[in-house]
């Protein structure tokens, strides 16, 4: 068995962050989307890994390399333009050859692991399974109906009035006979190929199709909101570690990582919290629910559930939560005295300030 990872696309929704990285890079708990991603590929046992990446294909290469420190081998495989889930499938027939695979949408979070539904998937053997879970509201997803045996009986992209509450979860489970469907199949009205048309496309073959209804945590990175939400969901989990330095004067309250070369003093931090490497906490209050990447500053702040990624300084700010800071972004007090606020914010960016 293989996977094929889809990190190409747009991340229109995660807009500023996505004009300067790839979203799938976003980091959660002070990981990447991405890497949790190939973790949860690696727990199945599969170490053959194509990902799919578009116009920030160096990026991604950076950070995941060849594979090796996942005990994987990636193949990388271009998209010039980000034509549809489906059409990453037909791009990458020749790495994925006559094998099963799982095809994983690269900013999915499924921290719970996904090897029940392997198992599934390979004691029935049908031709293609999808995973579903109930939401509140599903119009932002593709939607299953099911029939009473579990098996799909209609499956509809983004639809208006859903008719259930399933919403697919962005990891499937193919047979080869996936590649004839994606061949089959049209651009939708969003002009897409869509992985969704493509296996009702199975499914009105008469093909054995299955849903398994995942349990776990699941979250589609798209959106900030989300990303912040499943930054808290995996701090909850955090194993504590103090690593770097924390002075006598320093208070650490609940679980809390400092990583290694980090310096926290005359602060608190309340966890769950991270701290990345070589970052320097001075005068702060940090946390609960708060990721600060490596190589960041904070000094004199109140920081809450937020994620501050590295390289970033944050001064005198005595009040900020809910927050997504960029790389080497800097917040801090106006240099000059009869100033309000004075922002240089990039295109799409959203500040709220305290009224
Ligand atoms: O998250 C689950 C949902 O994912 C499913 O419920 C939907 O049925 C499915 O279509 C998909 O919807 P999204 O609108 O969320 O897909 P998105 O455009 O965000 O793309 C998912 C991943 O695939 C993302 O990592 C980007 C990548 N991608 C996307 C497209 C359109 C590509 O690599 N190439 C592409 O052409």
């Amino acid at each position: 068995m293989k996977a094929l990872v889809l990190s190409g696309g747009s991340g229109t929704r995660l807009r500023p962050f996505s004009y300067s990285m790839p979203k799938q890079l976003i980091p959660v708990a002070n990981k990447p989307v991405l890497e949790h991603v190939l973790e949860s590929i690696r727990d199945l046992g599969v170490t053959d890994i194509g990902i799919i990446v578009g116009d920030r294909a160096s990026d991604i290469g950076r950070v995941l390399g060849d594979g090796t420190r996942f005990g994987a081998r990636i193949t990388y495989i271009r998209q010039d333009e980000p034509l549809g889930l489906a059409h990453c499938v037909r791009l990458a027939r020749s790495f994925l050859g006559e094998d099963d695979f799982v095809m994983y949408l690269g900013d999915n979070m499924l921290p719970e692991g996904i090897e029940e539904i392997a198992a599934d998937f390979h004691k029935h053997g049908p031709a293609a399974q999808v995973v579903v879970r109930k939401v509140s509201d599903p119009r932002a997803f593709g939607v299953a109906e099911l029939g009473p045996d579990g098996s799909v009986v209609r499956l509809v992209e983004k639809p208006e009035r859903p008719a259930s509450d399933l919403a697919l979860v962005g990891v499937y489970f193919f047979t080869p006979a996936i590649h004839e469907a994606v061949d089959a199949i049209e651009p939708s009205a969003r002009g897409e190929l869509e992985i969704t048309d493509a296996i009702q496309w199975l499914v009105t073959q008469g093909a054995d199709v299955r849903a398994g209804e995942y349990a776990g945590y699941w979250k589609d990175t798209g959106r900030a909101e989300d990303v912040l939400e499943c930054n808290r969901w995996l701090l909850a989990r955090l194993a504590p570690r103090i690593a770097g330095d924390v002075d006598a004067t320093s208070e650490i309250v609940g679980p809390v990582v400092v990583e290694a070369g980090a310096r926290v003093v005359r602060s608190r931090i309340v966890g769950p919290a991270i701290i990345g490497a070589h970052t320097v906490v001075e005068d702060s209050h940090i946390g609960p629910d708060s990721a600060v990447g490596e190589h960041c500053l904070l000094r004199a702040t109140r920081l809450a559930d937020s994620i501050v990624m590295a390289g970033a300084t944050i001064t005198q700010v005595p009040g900020l939560a809910g927050s997504l800071i960029g790389r080497a972004a800097t917040v801090g007090p106006s240099a000059h005295v009869d100033a309000h606020h004075r922002l240089v914010v990039g295109d799409h960016t959203r500040v709220e300030v305290a009224a």
